[in-house]
């Protein structure tokens, strides 16, 4: 099968090429869509062979669920029944982050297979702020599932290059939407009630992500998954399918948290994903890196870093080194996303 890769810049281009998007959406094929955090891959709910061929393309394990992405949010009540005791909670989220990558697991309607959602009885869903997302979907005006569009366990991609190298010669079409500027996947959370003990709605993380801790707090209390930080209130299980072989390059990749932690082996190569690219950091000179890149320069920003991160662990990935440094980053806001990835990404 041909890829076709198409351009929606200027805006002629995004009429066009979204209205070719929607033919072959409502054909039951499958198509790559650009969002705000990465690429997607994307079909129609209600079509079952569009949903296998996103299993098929991606190389799917079918115990993985997909998310659902709404052309608004007055779809939401199609696919999802909003538990009693979270209502007002779930319309604040909504209204505050939707569109935007904040994903809601709620009990699923009959309208979501148990394809989608793996036999899980609850079904993960957002809305898209991406401007090319956002116009093929409301112009179907239906409901899409949709990954992201690389091959399973490997890194997410950011570009519409990056989804070529994953999915070429498998799935029709690319719209090309440049850079996702977010850069890591949603923050997917799942809600409980109060309780007499916890007397605020109870928002759990089921996986880092652009929208914080610190966004998520003035709603209801937050628990974090447990290893991504020291404060969590709570070990709690996490989205499934999250295997920790996930977002892994080829390249065996390590996490140092300290520079005395990484002693370099003579004749090995090696290569260095650096926060900062401050020598005071203490891991520029520990060895003669083939390349080092540097997620945010200078006095080193979380959001800055994430957006660079899948984009860079790319490159790195096809030089072909023995292994790659990565230093650790910050665990606040948008850090404790970075430290999961890095973390899942390393051996
Ligand atoms: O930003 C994103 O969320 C991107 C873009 C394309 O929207 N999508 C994305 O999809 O990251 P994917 O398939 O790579 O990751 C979705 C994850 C699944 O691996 C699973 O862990 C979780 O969402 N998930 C889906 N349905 C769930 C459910 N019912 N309960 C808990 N977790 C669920
Ligand atoms: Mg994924």
């Amino acid at each position: 099968m041909e890829t076709r890769v198409l351009s929606t810049d200027p805006t002629p281009l995004l009429k066009s090429s979204a209205r070719e998007a929607v033919a072959l959406l409502e054909a039951g094929e499958v198509v790559a869509l650009p969002t705000e955090t990465v690429y997607g891959l994307a079909g129609r709910i209600d079509s079952p062979e569009a949903i296998a061929k996103i299993f098929e393309a991606k190389e799917r394990p079918s115990f993985d669920p997909l998310i659902v992405h709404l052309p608004r949010r007055e779809h939401l009540a199609e696919v999802a029944n909003i538990p009693e005791g979270v209502e007002k909670t779930v319309k604040q989220l909504i209204e505050n982050f939707w569109p935007g990558p904040l994903t809601l697991v709620l009990p699923k309607t009959e309208a979501v297979s148990d394809v989608i959602t793996a036999g899980l009885p609850t079904v993960a869903v957002r809305m898209s702020s991406d401007p090319v997302f956002k116009r093929v979907v409301f112009e179907l005006g239906k409901p899409l599932a949709a990954p992201s569009a690389n091959r399973f366990g490997r890194i997410s991609p950011t570009s519409a290059a990056a989804v070529q190298e994953e999915l070429n010669g498998r799935i029709p079409m690319i719209l090309d939407g440049g850079a996702c500027w977010s850069g890591v996947e949603s923050t997917i959370i799942k809600l409980e009630p109060a309780t007499e003990k916890i007397r605020k709605t109870q928002i759990h993380i089921l996986r880092a992500g652009p929208v914080t801790v610190e966004d998520l707090k003035k709603y209801g209390k937050v628990f974090v998954p447990k290893q991504d930080t020291e404060d969590a209130d709570d070990a709690k299980p996490e989205a499934p399918g999250q295997t920790s072989s996930h977002y892994a390059p080829q390249t065996p990749l390590r996490l140092v948290m300290d520079p005395s932690d990484f002693t370099p082996e003579p004749n090995k190569r090696y290569a260095l994903l650096s926060f900062r690219g401050f020598e005071q950091d203490g891991y520029l000179d520990l060895a003669e890196y083939e390349q080092v890149l540097i997620l945010s320069p200078g006095s080193g920003k979380v959001p800055e870093a994430a957006v660079r991160l899948f984009f860079m662990m790319r490159q790195l990935d096809a030089l072909g080194v023995d292994e790659i440094i990565a230093e650790k980053v910050p665990e606040h806001g948008m850090g404790l996303a970075i430290m999961d990835r890095l973390r899942r990404a390393s051996v």
